[in-house]
């Protein structure tokens, strides 16, 4: 167990440079299951889940090698397996996306059902119904979901609710069935269209991804031999730009397409913190005037849920009372009581967390409950007075690649310690 261990109140200053895209990437390696070929991805952040998925398509037989830290070049020819077991996948809400590239690859898949971050309730009854229209027969039992298809045939599924894994998933399960699937009311997150790009690289027919209408006329075969290069991790961006606000100095963003940060940018200017954009970079001036917010999580191009926490951080600062309601999921404030350890003054209120500013953060061990939540005690830790033990990091480490060897190189003093 490692916890990190953070001394408050020095500004970052400099440049950091983002990784991949943890969700994009979770989504493109179980992808390689439907190509018959060499995939050779780049940008792959280092991090617990894609450990997690390449240990899974190791054991059950793909050629996997790293050219280096951040460059995969995956074979699954060899894989003759539809069952991934319980043991493989218990920690990674991902596993989702080998149902539907088994059920693509060999019309069957047997698939635990997903794990992951708790925020509440988490069905997977879109996925379900969209492999169900595509012809599969599908069933949960003994905590397995299996589906099966004698064949898939394209169709039009309408989903009730958006959602990016649902979206995922049916263009995997569709991209070799016999003829078009219309995906209507599809989720539009730039990891969709990664997704999406990734599988016409490799040749599969899929357009209108980034649009809530999504065509995927099937093919034959995904032949491979192409290379695929991850997004930038919007995600990680969004943490560290919500960083420099809260911790002062100047931080430039490296390695990212503002257009993804649209939200985040237009909220940070309206609470007064000046973001410039430079090339594909966002540099972030933070200010000690920081004025209060309202946010509501959506959707894409919606402020993203997977920022909510580290937000409710940075308003602990703000001047007046802040509100931050989740649209996205049920349940996301396992982060209140641990924040609050600190001295922040909130409260949730069914589905909102209203958020007293200009509180004065002081250090505190703290846990992380999830990976978006270890991000927002971090940042707490950064501007709180004394120091701060974040417990937990696995979860932080699942989803950033060096997260306290960045804020370091910025100034902040935080290091990583064994418990
Ligand atoms: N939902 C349903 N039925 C379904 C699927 C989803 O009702 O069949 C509901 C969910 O309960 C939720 C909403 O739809 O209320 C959106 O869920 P979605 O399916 O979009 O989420 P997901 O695919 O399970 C991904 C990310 C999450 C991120 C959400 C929303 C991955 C591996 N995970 O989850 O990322 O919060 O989209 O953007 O891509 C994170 O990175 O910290 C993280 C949790």
């Amino acid at each position: 167990m490692e916890k990190f261990v953070i001394n408050g109140r020095r500004a970052l200053n400099g440049d950091v440079y983002i990784s991949g895209s943890k969700n994009a990437a979770v989504a493109v390696i179980p992808a390689t299951i439907l190509v018959d070929g060499e995939c050779r991805i780049e940008n792959v952040p280092d991090i617990g889940d894609v450990k997690i998925l390449v240990d899974v398509l190791i054991s059950m037989g793909a050629e996997v090698r790293f050219e280096d830290r951040n460059t995969l070049v995956i074979n699954t020819r060899n894989i003759n397996s539809h069952i991934v077991t319980y043991e493989m996948v218990k920690y990674l809400r991902a596993s989702y996306y080998l149902i539907g590239a088994l059920l693509g690859k060999f019309k069957q898949a047997s698939v635990p059902f997903p794990g992951g971050c708790d925020f509440g309730h988490r069905p997977i009854d879109q996925h379900i119904k969209g492999f169900e229209a595509l012809g599969a027969q599908v069933d949960i039992e003994h905590g397995i979901i299996t589906a099966k298809a004698r064949e898939l045939k394209g169709c039009s599924i309408y989903l009730d609710i958006v959602s990016v894994g649902a979206t995922i998933n049916l263009m995997l399960a569709a991209v070799k069935a016999e003829g078009t699937t219309v995906i209507e009311n599809a989720a539009k997150e730039p990891h969709v269209v990664d997704v999406a790009n990734f599988l016409n690289a490799m040749g599969a027919n899929i357009r209108g991804a980034g649009t809530d209408v999504i065509k995927i006329k099937g093919v034959d075969r995904l032949k491979g031999g192409a290379t695929h290069t991850i997004i930038p991790d919007q995600i990680e961006a969004g943490t560290f730009m919500i960083a420099s606000a809260a911790a002062g100095g100047c931080v430039t963003v490296k390695n990212i397409i503002p257009k993804h940060m649209e939200s985040l940018t237009a909220k940070l200017t309206e609470m007064g913190i000046r973001v410039d954009e430079v090339e594909d970079s966002l540099r972030v001036w933070g200010n000690d005037k920081i004025l209060k917010a309202n946010i509501k999580t959506l959707p894409y191009p919606g402020f993203p849920t997977d920022l909510h926490p580290q937000m409710a951080a940075l308003l602990c600062k703000a001047e007046g009372t802040s509100t931050i309601t989740e649209g996205v999921w049920d349940s996301r404030f396992q982060y209140v009581d641990e924040i609050k350890r600190m001295g922040a003054i909130m409260k949730v209120e069914g589905r909102m967390a209203v958020i007293e500013g200009a509180v004065n953060l002081t250090g505190a061990p703290a846990k992380a409950t999830d990976l978006r939540a270890g991000a927002a005690l971090v940042i707490a830790g950064l501007i709180a007075k004394g120091t701060t033990q974040v417990h937990n990091v696995y979860y932080i480490d699942r989803g950033y690649e060096d997260m306290e060897i960045k804020f370091r190189q910025l100034g902040a003093d935080i290091k990583r310690v064994r418990v």
